[in-house]
């Protein structure tokens, strides 16, 4: 279990006089396979989302349009990540409570998950995710 929030990878910018194209292949970018994919849009004003952590599911974040802002906690360390480029990838880890807000009007937020979708994967509470993961992380 490691102990550092944050897990930011810088992927390539393959430009040419065309524009640009970036690409994450799974174990070659990021460390798991991705078995889903979603993405968050036209965000309203002011909203928060988030606000869980998993038992399972691995995570790769992308702001891909426009920006946002994400606040972690893995229950030794907060971090506040702000993803703001299409190559900018932000891994989040299955004790990697998140919540995402501050959506410019334009962001197109890319999740890559490890896992297909199983609310059963989601903890929810606060409470909860610090009794199943602050013993655990501080034990490495
Ligand atoms: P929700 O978990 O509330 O999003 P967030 O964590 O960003 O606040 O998800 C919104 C709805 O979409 C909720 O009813 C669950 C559903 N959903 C799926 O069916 N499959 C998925 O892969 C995801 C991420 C959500």
């Amino acid at each position: 279990m490691k102990t550092s929030v944050s897990e930011i990878i810088e992927i390539g910018i393959l430009g040419d006089e065309r524009g640009n194209l970036s690409v994450i292949e799974s174990f070659i970018h990021i460390p798991f396979d991705i078995k889903r994919v979603f993405y968050i849009y036209s965000t309203k004003e002011n909203v928060h989302r988030g606000f869980h952590a998993h038992y399972k599911t691995r995570q790769a974040l992308i702001s891909v349009s426009g920006s946002c802002k994400v606040f972690l906690d893995n229950t030794i360390r907060t971090d506040e990540v702000l993803l703001d480029a299409p190559n900018k990838v932000l891994i989040l880890e299955p004790n990697d409570w998140h919540e995402m807000y501050d959506f410019s009007e334009d962001c197109v937020l890319l999740v890559l998950a490890s896992e297909l979708y199983d609310s059963k994967d989601y903890i929810r509470d606060y409470n909860k995710f610090l009794e199943v993961y602050s013993k655990k992380t501080q034990e490495v």
